[in-house]
């Protein structure tokens, strides 16, 4: 079991952490809110978004059957007016990875969204080559919308971005009925 809790000061050296390279940074999170090496004051800036009423982003640590915290994830460019947002910066511990979980931190992001916010649409980007990602986002039920080449250059390499998107309709039939309660 994964459960979802707020992302606060007392996670930021944890996460600082677990990013150990531009790559990894720009793979993580892109390439526009943080630069590498991260650093507290840029997760202080990052946060006060989230400390906005209403909210713009909510970022929440993921914590395990253990107790440990084990990932990160936000459900960002929150849009009430548009029912949209984007589900970003999805990153398990390094040290946690493919066990699968993933998927629980995704599914209880979307369920927050769809349910809790009742947005209309949800959607992400993830960098082409980055195939445990979107084997998890496909796997959640999100839907290949397009494909934005060379998008991102990170050193000497240009990466393409891809774009995903989820509907309200496609995640109630999916997932919306009797998933538990939402651990957010
Ligand atoms: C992407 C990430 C969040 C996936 O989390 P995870 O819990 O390790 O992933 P899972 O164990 O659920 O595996 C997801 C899928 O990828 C597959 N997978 C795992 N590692 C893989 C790899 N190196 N190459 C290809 N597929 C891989 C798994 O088999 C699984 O496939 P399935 O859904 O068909 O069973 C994690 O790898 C991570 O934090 N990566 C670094 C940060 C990042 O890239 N974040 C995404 C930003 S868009």
């Amino acid at each position: 079991m994964v459960t979802l809790r707020p992302f606060t000061e007392n996670d930021f050296d944890r996460l600082i952490g677990w990013i150990d390279s531009e790559a990894h940074m720009v793979q993580w999170a892109g390439a526009v809110q943080f630069t590498y090496p991260l650093t507290r004051p840029q997760l202080e800036a990052y946060l006060l978004d989230a400390a906005r009423t209403p909210p713009l982003r909510y970022v929440f640590t993921a914590v395990d059957a253990e107790g440990n915290p084990c990932g990160h994830i936000e459900l960002g460019a929150v849009n009430r007016a548009n029912e949209t947002a984007s589900l970003c910066r999805v990153l398990v511990a390094p040290g946690a990875r493919g066990k699968g979980l993933s998927a629980p931190m995704v599914r209880n992001v979307l369920r927050m969204g769809f349910e809790g916010l009742h947005l209309r649409r949800i959607e992400l980007r993830v960098f082409g080559f980055n195939s445990a990602a979107i084997s998890s986002y496909l796997r959640a039920g999100f839907v290949r919308e397009g494909l934005l080449r060379k998008s991102q250059k990170v050193g000497n390499e240009y990466w393409d971005t891809i774009l995903m998107g989820m509907l309200r309709e496609e995640w109630q039939q999916r997932d919306g009925v009797g998933d538990g309660p939402l651990h957010a």
